[in-house]
């Protein structure tokens, strides 16, 4: 687990329908950041149906879900829940800030 924030981008850098990937500065775990319409959050960025980086895929404002390039498993931004086949897993949720003028994020998993 990460005690420790990770700065993202600047707030003007993740303008709503858009995403941001950074790694953990602790544990290097792979992280995406969604915009949706003006609210934020953080998932793991890594599919759970065979590990590809979620980031690659297109992220859809009008469901609120990410699309996976690979074989097109669908997840809520919001909850990280896959919402379609092949994925039946959900991708881990983390916290995500805004704080001067930042975007920050962190791995909160023990
Ligand atoms: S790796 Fe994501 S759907 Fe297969």
């Amino acid at each position: 687990m990460s005690e420790t924030w990770t700065f993202v981008c600047a707030t003007a850098e993740l303008l709503p329908g858009e995403m941001k990937s950074t790694f953990d500065e602790v544990t290097g775990t792979p992280i995406v950041v969604f915009n949706l319409d003006g609210e934020l959050f953080a998932l793991e960025d890594q599919c759970t149906h065979e590990e590809f980086e979620l980031s690659s895929g297109t992220f859809d404002t009008e469901e609120g879900s990410i699309e996976c390039v690979l074989h097109s498993a669908r997840f809520d931004v919001r909850d990280g829940r896959a919402l379609c086949a092949p994925a039946y897993t959900a991708v881990p949720k983390f916290p995500v800030k805004r704080e001067s003028d930042g975007v920050w994020t962190r791995d909160d998993r023990d």
